[in-house]
């Protein structure tokens, strides 16, 4: 029942039809899943927790961040999927599974809080399985496809990275027929699993932030075509935005996020909301560290808003506090529910 739950919400809230609590923290709990379920700030209806970032296989070698705190809230980050491999993320996912539906039968109680409190096939929350590809693969869609039968048991929702800039050949998959391909592979091996009366696992697509307006418009044709269930709107830049252009940390290699991607990221997010019309949820990240940021992402397209790096800064205690001012922002704005507020600067 509690899987049902679980994802009739997530449905709902991409369908617009759930609105008291739009963000999801995009901690990625290392790539492999070690403190995915442990989060606080899942528990409530709307809170969602977006899970581990999945490397195949570990990836190892250059896990470098670099983080300039004091001027930019940023990080340049070259992680690359490191991490223990699918492997070790199943079998951490399946005990904490395990471990759920235990307490769940001792406790005998199915009432609609405990229901709340663990809406997560593997702990407490919604869990998003983020899936990438190995680095030295060839045939990157077995990969992917080898994640989903692996790990869709454990997740709320999948994600089909093609937009970390720490792998070889990532983004080339979000050319219009390497994604088709992709997403039609991934979809099938979805379609193929044996799924309840809720229906297959949502599948989104998490692109980055770097494509010209062609790219975009790629994009958006396979998602409408394949009637993706939602695309994540942005990962990290290789470029630098000023003010960071002029820091000597510009030099390092790797994704930026944090403030200096907000801009960039909403821009493109807006951009996919025209072009898509509306028509596919969007899930907005990048560079969000106040509610403010958060009423923008809304007002720009998406449905919900996802953060990362700001997180890292601001702790759990960020959270409630973007709501708070979110709230205060769509109020301010005559906004009776975000619904409302979704897309407005578009049109
Ligand atoms: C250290 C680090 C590791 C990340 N790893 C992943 C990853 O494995 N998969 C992914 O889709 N995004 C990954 N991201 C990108 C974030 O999920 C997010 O899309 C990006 O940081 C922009 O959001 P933010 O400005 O709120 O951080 C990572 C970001 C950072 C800083």
């Amino acid at each position: 029942m509690a899987l049902r739950v679980s994802r009739k919400i997530y449905r709902e809230i991409l369908n617009k039809r759930v609105f008291s609590t739009p963000l999801l923290t995009a901690r990625h709990c290392s790539s492999s899943a070690q403190t995915a379920p442990n989060i606080p700030h899942s528990a409530k209806k709307g809170r969602i927790l977006t899970g581990a970032t999945i490397g195949l296989v570990i990836a190892g070698g250059a896990y470098v961040s670099t983080v300039d705190e004091a001027t930019f809230c940023a990080i340049i980050n070259r992680c690359g999927f490191n991490g223990e491999g699918i492997v070790a993320v199943a079998k951490r996912l399946g005990a904490q599974h395990a471990k759920r539906k235990l307490d769940e039968t001792s406790r005998n109680s199915s009432s609609p809080t405990d229901e709340a409190k663990h809406k997560g096939k593997a702990g407490p929350g919604i869990l998003g399985v983020n899936l990438g590809k190995n680095k030295t693969s060839e045939d990157a869609a077995a990969d992917y496809v080898q994640g989903v039968h692996t790990l869709s048991q454990y997740a709320d929702y999948l994600v089909i990275n093609v937009s970390s800039p720490n792998t070889p050949g990532l983004r080339m998959l979000q050319g219009r027929k390497q994604l088709e391909d992709l997403v039609k592979k991934v979809q099938a091996a979805r379609d193929e699993m044996q799924w309840g009366e809720e229906g297959p696992l949502p599948l989104l697509v998490k692109i980055a932030p770097d494509l010209s307006k062609e790219d975009l418009e790629d994009i958006a044709a396979v998602a409408l075509a394949l009637c993706l269930d939602g695309l994540i709107i942005s990962n990290t830049t290789v470029s630098r935005p000023d003010p960071v252009s002029k820091n000597p940390v510009a030099r390092e290699v790797g994704g930026l996020s944090g403030k200096p991607l907000f801009n960039l990221s909403t821009n493109i997010l807006k951009e996919m909301y025209v072009l898509t019309k509306g028509k596919i949820p969007l899930i907005g990240c990048g560079g969000v560290s106040s509610g403010g940021d958060a009423c923008q992402k809304i007002r720009a397209g998406a449905t919900l808003v996802q953060l990362y790096t700001a997180f890292g800064y601001g702790g759990p205690a960020l959270i409630p506090q973007i709501k708070a001012e979110l709230a205060e922002c769509l109020e301010r704005d005559g906004f009776k529910s975000i619904t409302e507020a979704v897309g407005v600067d578009c049109r």
